[in-house]
């Protein structure tokens, strides 16, 4: 029996939310102690079969922590220590935001998935860039950028730019969060003309290495404007995908029912599909996100065009040595089919 198989129980008779955050409070309490060496000796797979070199950076393994996570950048040290290769903290808004009313997260047990609807909860851009600046992390760390909730479309372009100016230092990469189905107007922001502006603003302002992550829910021509948008910018990569607002017929837990953001393993093959879409149109590394949780749907997710990996709510159901079965698993199905690393697998089905 693993270790989360104890406690896995326990946390699932918490509300959603409420065990997200004791698992937050014990990770923040064991970041920079021996207790965290020793997690990182437990979960952490060394090898240089792993490592991918994306947008300027050396990841040493190619699953990280999706954003919503850690949405204020308090324990990116310690989710090394569990053996990830990166994190991506936020949803940051240029101003702190209280998010919507709880209950606004819910696990739909029966088919591994979540549906939240937090309304991007922050600290806002000038606490968590200061905290961000004492961040030291071993593993390069992203930083989401979304839109304040009262902010127009007009407005987006600077109050995006207002976060990036806060957080820049503390920064690896920076993800344009243009797609989070909680916000009000998001599918404004996806539109060509709106995503020009917001990612010429960045630019303006230097933000460099500049991603965008996109929203399943997006038709295929709005995706290929989008991707268009990211050649002629000359963008350093592609996040695939956010949650959705689609419910599939195959869901079979009464939360399905609840307004919000679908993740989980519902949303795998879709989300797949979605990296493959960007990588046969794009030159950019391509971050896979949705429904991760096992080696072979990483493994996927690489062949489909994905540089890296990203989850969050595979940590949920499957517990703290996701990353380590996860790496562990990748390194079986690279020797399997003779690839020499991780990278020699990207994009081998397209
Ligand atoms: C509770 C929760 C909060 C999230 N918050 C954000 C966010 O602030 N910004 C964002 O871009 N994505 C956010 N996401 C989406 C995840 O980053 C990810 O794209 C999505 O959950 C699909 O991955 P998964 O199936 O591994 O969970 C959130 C997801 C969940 C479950």
């Amino acid at each position: 029996m693993r270790p989360y198989d104890i406690a896995k129980p326990l946390l699932f008779a918490l509300p959603a939310e409420t065990a997200n955050r004791s698992v937050h409070r014990l990770l923040a309490a064991v970041d920079g102690t021996r207790v965290a060496d020793a997690m990182a000796d437990r979960y952490t797979v060394a090898d240089d079969r792993l490592a991918v070199e994306a947008f300027g950076h050396t990841f040493d393994n190619p699953v990280g922590v999706a954003a919503g996570f850690d949405k204020n950048a308090t324990i990116p040290g310690a989710l090394a220590s569990l053996g990830f290769g990166f994190a991506e903290v936020g949803g940051v808004t240029a101003e702190p935001q209280a998010g919507n009313a709880r209950p606004r997260m819910f696990r739909l047990k029966e088919d591994e998935a979540i549906i939240n609807r937090m309304g991007l909860n922050n600290d806002g851009a000038i606490v968590i860039g200061e905290r961000l600046k004492n961040v030291d992390a071993p593993f390069p760390v992203g930083v989401n950028i979304a839109k304040t909730e009262h902010v127009g479309t007009d407005e987006a372009p600077e109050d995006y730019r207002t976060t990036y100016d806060h957080v820049a230092e503390g920064g690896d990469f920076f993800v344009v969060n243009v797609s989070c189905p909680n916000s009000e107007g998001f599918e404004e922001l996806q539109n060509r003309d709106a995503m020009e502006a917001i990612l010429g603003e960045l630019q303006d302002a230097g933000a460099a290495p500049l991603l965008v992550k996109l929203s399943p829910d997006l038709p295929e021509p709005a995706v290929e404007d989008a991707l268009d948008l990211v050649t002629e910018l000359d963008l350093d990569g592609v996040v695939a995908t956010n949650t959705t607002t689609e419910r599939p017929a195959s869901l079979r837990s009464p939360n399905a029912v609840e307004t919000g953001g679908l993740s989980g393993k519902p949303i795998e093959n879709e989300a797949t599909e979605m990296v493959r879409f960007v990588a046969e149109r794009v030159d950019v590394p391509v971050v896979g996100v949705g429904g991760v949780s096992t080696p072979e749907g990483a493994y996927r997710k690489i062949r489909a065009g994905a540089s890296l990996v990203q989850l969050y709510t595979g940590l949920v159901y499957r517990g703290p040595s996701i990353a380590r079965e996860i790496n562990e698993g990748l390194l079986d199905l690279l020797a399997e089919d003779g690839f020499d690393s991780v990278e020699d697998a990207v994009g081998a089905d397209l």
